[in-house]
């Protein structure tokens, strides 16, 4: 075992043990205290209004909100709970119980984000996942508390609001797959206990502002799917406890900043589709913990490094496809965790190595569109490889004939994409 590295469990993981534990603790409250009744009447009258701004029309005010019963809480055996709760804390030293998370996920409302919903103190958790949501992020929200804001995949719209800097408890915030528009507002470098930012697949424009390099508890970026302009900023180095971090499609343009090397605790670094400026691949040999790596489309010139197999108790997918990489794939047989390799439309020259050759079906494997010689071919493909012009077109003869009796296979997804 190498000493000093030190993969630390997977975020998510963590979290949901977390949330377990603390629902676990709340749904215990509640029904402890079911009896009395006990939510400060101003909740119960905010609650009232917050139903009606997002259009939520089947919740029971004749029924008590903390009570856990099912016209609150959707609670059959499966996870369904996250999909459509609200949940009291009735443990606190004023004998009342408070409206501390409100998640309502896929109930197709049609309204708005609620301003009433600050007017719930002790709210921590808004999650509106998957509705109709239109407008932006209203203002009332700057004062509150929360601590967990989610409204992934809504029709909300306009700049990203400023004043959302001013919710400093925010550690985690996603917008992603709604229309914001515009710029990273600076203020949100405010947010320093941030530490996931989603903002993927929106219609944000223009440079991430310096002031986000104030943010150096993230562990989680994704700005994906946007219309942003300028380099990737060499200032991605202030976030070096990264973990994930996904820029595909983002606009951004390339190279790929070497600053990036400060970020050893990456375990899913996803880049695509960069312009301008090339460039070798980037320093990434301190990444040892390294699980999900795509480089797709980035104008990546020069040799695959061979400290790509330092990653060996680790990565499962890499895809370097859609780059001008050449020379020969390196020994990467230590990979013994990888299950995902796409090297598809390189330059690479030199045999398909063994390690490559013997790995069995379970693995996904597309080298094709490459220069790889001819006489390094395997008894033709193999349905977890797709080799559909991997070789270089010198030897016709021998390319011919793998067409002929192996054609591309069809239960391989990835081989047809290159079917033309
Ligand atoms: C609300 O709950 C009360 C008490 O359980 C019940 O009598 C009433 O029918 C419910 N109203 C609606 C609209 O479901
Ligand atoms: C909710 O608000 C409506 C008016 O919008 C009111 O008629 C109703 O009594 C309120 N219910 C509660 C429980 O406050
Ligand atoms: C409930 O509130 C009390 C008092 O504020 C706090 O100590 C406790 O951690 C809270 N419980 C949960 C599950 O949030
Ligand atoms: C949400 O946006 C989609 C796509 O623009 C649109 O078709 C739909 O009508 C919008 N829905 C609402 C409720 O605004
Ligand atoms: C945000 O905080 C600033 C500075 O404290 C304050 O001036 C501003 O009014 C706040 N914005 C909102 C919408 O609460
Ligand atoms: C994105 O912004 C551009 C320019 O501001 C605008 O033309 C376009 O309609 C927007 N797209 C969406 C999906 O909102
Ligand atoms: C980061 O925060 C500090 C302290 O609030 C501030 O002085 C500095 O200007 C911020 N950095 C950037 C780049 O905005
Ligand atoms: C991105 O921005 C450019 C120029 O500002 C514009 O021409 C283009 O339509 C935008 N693309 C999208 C998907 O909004
Ligand atoms: C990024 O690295 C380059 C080259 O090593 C260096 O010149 C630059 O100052 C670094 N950027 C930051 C923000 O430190
Ligand atoms: C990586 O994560 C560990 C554990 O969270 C942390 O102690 C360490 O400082 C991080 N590495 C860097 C370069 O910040
Ligand atoms: C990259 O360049 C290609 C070809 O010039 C162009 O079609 C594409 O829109 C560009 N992408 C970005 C993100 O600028
Ligand atoms: C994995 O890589 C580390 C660092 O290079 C090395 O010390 C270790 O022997 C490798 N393990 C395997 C199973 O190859």
């Amino acid at each position: 075992m190498a000493r000093g590295v030190n993969c630390i469990a997977p975020k998510t993981i963590m979290n949901l043990i977390m949330l377990i534990s603390v629902l676990c603790l709340c749904t215990k409250s509640v029904e402890v205290e079911a009896q009395a009744s006990r939510l400060p009447a101003a909740e119960v009258e905010a609650l009232n209004e917050t139903a009606t701004q997002v259009g939520k029309k089947d919740w029971n005010f004749s029924i008590d909100p903390c009570s856990n019963d099912k016209n609150w809480n959707t609670q059959s055996a499966d996870l369904s709970l996250y999909e459509n709760s609200l949940i009291c804390n009735c443990s606190n030293p004023d004998g009342f119980c408070h409206v501390v998370r409100i998640v309502l996920k896929g109930q197709d409302l049609a309204g708005v984000l609620p301003p009433s919903a600050a007017k719930l103190p002790y709210l921590t958790r808004v999650d509106f996942t998957r509705n109709y949501l239109t407008g932006t992020i209203p203002r009332e929200w700057a004062s509150t508390k929360l601590e967990y804001l989610s409204v992934n995949v809504n029709n909300l719209s306009g700049p990203i609001p400023g004043y959302l800097g001013n919710i400093s408890t925010l550690t985690y915030m996603s917008l992603k797959n709604n229309y914001f528009s515009g710029t990273v507002p600076p203020e949100l470098g405010k947010l320093v206990n941030l530490n996931s930012l989603i903002l993927s697949a929106n219609n944000l424009t223009g440079e991430l502002p310096p002031a986000l390099t104030n943010l150096t508890k993230l562990t989680e970026l994704r700005i994906s799917s946007n219309n942003f302009t300028g380099r990737i900023p060499d200032f991605i180095q202030s976030w070096k406890q990264l973990q994930k971090l996904e820029i595909q499609a983002s606009g951004l343009q390339g190279p790929i900043p070497s600053n990036i090397s400060a970020l050893s605790n990456l375990t899913d670094l996803r880049i695509s589709d960069i312009n301008g400026t090339g460039s070798e691949f980037p320093p990434l040999s301190s990444m040892t913990c390294m699980e999900y790596l795509l480089l797709r489309s980035c104008n990546l010139s020069g040799r695959i490094p061979t400290y790509i197999s330092a990653m060996n108790r680790t990565l499962k997918t890499l895809d370097l496809s859609f780059n001008r990489l050449e020379g020969d794939i390196p020994d990467l047989a230590a990979l013994t965790k990888l299950k995902h390799l796409y090297l598809t439309s390189n330059l690479l020259t030199g045999s398909i190595p063994n390690w490559i050759k013997g790995r069995d079906n379970q693995y996904q494997i597309d080298v094709s569109y490459n220069n790889f010689y001819p006489s390094s071919e395997p008894a033709c493909g193999r349905e977890y490889l797709n080799l559909f012009k991997s070789f270089s077109a010198r030897d016709k003869s021998s390319f011919g004939e793998c067409q002929n009796s192996y054609p591309c296979p069809e239960g391989n997804n990835i081989s047809f994409r290159f079917k033309i």
